[in-house]
């Protein structure tokens, strides 16, 4: 009698076909969800895990090394496009103003993205010009008024560290 008590208990607490298949259904279909929904968590939150501050800035050069007068200075980073790593070179025109102040100024015109340079035509021994379309920037950054682009070179955020200039995005502008 006492056998029989047992094996009943035993027979209630197995699990039904259906709640097995209740359990695997749920177990797997929750699993795949988290699956799906993890990289799209992951997407959304990326910009708040990105590191930030100072290790976006580069060194660039000496400050010693930086004149009155507007010289080209590159610097390679490495760029991490999901699995593929590649050196990008970023270049700047910097310069010392009057005041003393370090100026960094991106290449990149505002017209349609072609490089200027610093004094490259002999017209305009003062200006950043522009060979695709003609544009001209004055020294400061600040487009010359009826020429192509229609906004001022962007600057680059700058800190100097120990006798280094380092650079980082180019968010600002005039
Ligand atoms: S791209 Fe520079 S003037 Fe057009």
């Amino acid at each position: 009698m006492c056998r029989g008590g047992v094996n009943n208990v035993r027979e209630k607490a197995q699990v039904s076909r259906r709640q097995f298949l209740n359990y695997t259904l749920t177990g797997v279909g929750g699993f795949m969800a988290a699956g799906m929904l993890a990289p799209m968590v992951r997407f959304a939150i990326d910009p708040v895990l990105q590191a930030s501050g100072t290790e976006d800035m580069h060194a660039v050069v000496e400050v010693s090394e930086i004149t009155t007068e507007p010289q080209r200075f590159d610097w390679t980073i490495k760029q991490v496009d999901a699995w593929y790593t590649s050196d990008v070179i970023h270049s700047a025109w910097i310069y010392k103003n009057e005041k003393d102040e370090i100026i960094a100024l991106s290449p990149i015109c505002k017209h349609l993205g072609c490089a200027v340079s610093w004094a490259s035509n002999e017209e305009y021994p003062n200006e950043f010009y522009c060979p695709c379309h003609g544009g001209r920037y004055y020294k400061n950054g600040l487009n010359v008024p009826n020429t192509p682009p229609n906004a001022a070179l962007d600057l680059f955020q700058k800190e100097v560290k120990d006798g280094t200039l380092y650079l980082g995005a180019q968010c600002q502008t005039l």
